[in-house]
């Protein structure tokens, strides 16, 4: 109690409560098949069920006064009832919920067993929320089809850019030995319908590349656990394993014997692990070895990995994260933004059809705010899926509290006009825009092997409303939300109240005390923690602010700039080349403008970064009366955890406050229009 690790899994007795009665009436599971997925489902209802009514459920003979769970072939009852009520077409992952009025029963049916369990998990949240059962008749299918989460862990044990403790999966380059809390983070998974999970950190050492030899039997564990919750194992591998483990003299993609290796090395996965998903790629990215040595293009390197998994079924998920990490900062010619869309839109066509690209949702990396990378939706005949990152990288590192489903929803109903108005982000995502087969997305995840996953508990939230929203982008922050307290917290108005506050003030409160009107990057290097406004201004990475005493910001535009707003299309190109028509919060993505310009705010932008940061700062401190105000709400252990960090981000903030206005009075000796403290 109190440590958070059931996050919003947990079943507390409603006894005391009115629907107790009307629950207790369906304490019964009707169930003909043993599949394996469907007995997951069985065990995680009656888990649920015993919690909140106090008695395990019992094994019905007959369908009346039960809950019925199968599948539309395999139980007669399920199927009768789907054909009786011509429920629209749930597809092989959706499920429908139907209270049968007559029998007193609720029949959960799905054309597969993972339709079953998410159908299942849906009972749960309903009788979770305290809804009434009467009428309950609901049908949903997915609108993404991969629905993924990349595990950034190492096997010596830690988490590239991790915030929540060392891995859950690994220990001192070896699998760990308890996987109970694996198999908990598969049921955490499953409940929002993730059906994916890479195992392995994207940036593949030696002794994770031998995760597709040497350590098979291993990983066929783990895609067992995986397998129960209808979750496929995937890992991510190291491009120049023909040579790092198989002893060959070069990885060209393009070699007869380069292919042959990776061919065998597939076969030996399948063997051991029939339904593997297939594999990730970070290649000629950041150091990591590609097709580019040998003067091939990604093409070529994806579709050598995807003809090893063709025979197979498994695919390829090939990253679009690739831009030059040497750059040098006297050189304003060349623009990091630029180098995914430069690099892959030419290559259109060219990929197999189990190849999909995997494209971060913004040009950069995972900024408070960024634009929508031109990338998405912007090759029609290949395969893509949207990268988000729910690890806090640089929104605060689950130390602040930055909720970012605003910011996906953001995302997600962004326009391309790829294919004319309407042309969406979450179509392009889920393939719907250009009719691609493979389609989704996948996000890096926030967890570790701290008691409750997250280190913050309130980033549980970013964990469940990824779950959530990737199933169906269009529930509303507020739906998410606030069924994620439920969830988590129980029925409180009060708490109710004040955590949704917190959460929806969040990523404006952070980005407020942070790097300004986009422009990214202020960080301390490596770490990427806390403020170092010149931190990476000198450095080899592509993010520059160019701030001198007159101005900041990058010229990124057509006419003066680097060109980078010409990968947009329609009105977003015009919309970010004008100073008139560019956003305020991205003004200094896009331009180089005087600290005396004036936004669309009609303040100025000196002025505006004193406000933000000063109000930022505030609010900060503001969040931690809040909290204090919900002491008695909730379990005290539950209650300390979040004050405490949000004292730690309180101050934090007046650190970030500080650094950015001293930098700005200091560079542009522009004094503050409302005379507040300002060191020197
Ligand atoms: C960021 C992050 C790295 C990570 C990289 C990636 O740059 O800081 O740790 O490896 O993204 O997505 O590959």
């Amino acid at each position: 109690p109190g440590t958070g690790y059931q996050a919003w899994l947990g079943y507390p007795s409603i006894a005391s409560d009115k629907s107790i009665n009307e629950y207790m009436a369906y304490n019964r599971l009707h169930v003909t098949e043993d599949d394996e997925v469907i007995q997951t489902a069985v065990s995680e209802l009656s888990r649920g069920l015993e919690g909140m009514l106090g008695v395990p459920p019992t094994q019905a003979v007959q369908v009346e006064n039960a809950i019925v769970l199968g599948t539309i072939g395999g139980h007669p009852h399920v199927g009768l009832v789907f054909v009786e009520h011509q429920f629209e077409d749930i597809g092989p992952e959706g499920y429908f919920i139907w209270h049968d009025n007559e029998n007193q029963s609720i029949v959960v049916g799905a054309a597969t067993p993972s339709g079953v369990l998410y159908g299942t998990f849906h009972l749960l949240r309903v009788l979770r929320m305290g809804a009434s059962l009467e009428n309950l008749t609901l049908v949903e299918r997915p609108a993404n089809k991969l629905r993924m989460i990349n595990q950034w862990d190492n096997m010596d044990g830690s988490v590239e850019r991790g915030y929540a403790g060392t891995s859950i999966f690994y220990k001192d380059s070896r699998f760990s030995e308890d996987l109970g809390r694996v198999r908990d983070y598969a049921r955490l998974l499953a409940s929002v319908s993730v059906n994916a999970i890479v195992i392995n950190n994207v940036n593949v050492h030696k002794v994770e590349s031998k995760l597709i030899t040497e350590f098979l039997p291993q990983v066929a564990r783990l895609a067992a656990i995986f397998r129960a919750y209808a979750i496929k194992l995937f890992v991510s591998v190291n491009f120049a394993s023909p040579i790092e483990i198989g002893g060959l003299s070069t990885a060209d993609p393009l070699d007869p014997a380069v292919r042959q290796w990776w061919k065998d090395a597939t076969a030996g996965i399948y063997q051991q692990i029939p339904d593997f998903g297939g594999f990730l790629v970070k290649a000629d990215s950041e150091h990591r070895p590609g097709p580019f040595t040998y003067n091939r293009d990604h093409a070529d390197g994806s579709n050598m990995l995807a003809e090893a998994l063709k025979p197979f079924g498994g695919i390829v998920i090939w990253r679009c994260f690739v831009y030059n990490c040497k750059q040098d900062w006297r050189d304003r010619k060349t623009d990091r933004a630029r180098a995914a869309y430069d690099h892959f839109k030419p290559l259109d066509g060219k990929f197999m059809d189990n190849v999909i690209l995997q494209i971060k949702n913004g040009p950069i990396d995972f900024q408070v705010r960024e634009p929508v990378s031109p990338l998405l939706g912007a090759m029609p005949s290949t395969n893509q899926v949207l990268e988000l990152q729910i690890t806090q990288e640089y929104t605060g590192q689950q130390r602040h509290v930055f909720y970012l489903i605003p910011q996906w929803k953001e995302i997600l109903e962004f326009d391309t006009y790829a294919k004319g108005e309407g042309s969406t982000i979450k179509l392009a995502a889920s393939g719907a825009l250009h009719g691609n087969p493979l389609a989704g997305i996948a996000a890096v995840s926030n967890i570790g092997d701290d008691l409750n996953w997250t280190g913050h508990l309130l980033a549980q939230a970013n964990l469940y409303g990824y779950g959530r929203l990737i199933w169906n982008p269009e529930l509303t922050v507020d739906e998410i939300t606030e069924e994620w307290i439920v969830l988590t917290f129980g029925h409180h108005e009060k708490l109710m109240a004040t955590i949704k506050q917190i959460l929806l003030s969040s990523s404006t409160i952070y980005e407020s005390y942070t790097a300004p009107l986009g422009v990214g990057f202020m960080v301390t290097p490596h770490t990427h923690y806390g403020p170092d406004v010149d931190g990476y201004e000198y450095a080899m990475w592509g993010t520059y602010h160019y701030a001198d005493w007159q101005g900041i910001g990058v010229d990124r535009t057509q006419a003066t700039g680097t060109g980078y707003t010409s990968q947009y299309l329609g009105p977003n190109c015009e919309r970010y080349e004008s100073l008139v028509t560019c956003p305020d919060d991205l003004l200094l993505f896009f331009h180089h403008v005087p600290y005396t310009h004036i936004l669309h705010s009609g303040k100025t932008v000196i002025q505006h970064i004193y406000d933000a940061h000063f109000e930022g700062a505030e609010q900060a401190a503001a969040l931690v009366d809040l909290w204090a105000d919900l002491s008695g709400t909730m379990e005290a252990g539950l209650h300390k955890q979040v004050t405490e960090r949000l004292m730690e981000q309180a101050e934090h903030a007046k650190e970030w406050r500080d650094r950015i206005n001293t930098y700005f009075y200091r560079k542009s000796g522009i004094a503050d229009g409302l005379h507040r403290f300002i060191h020197l």
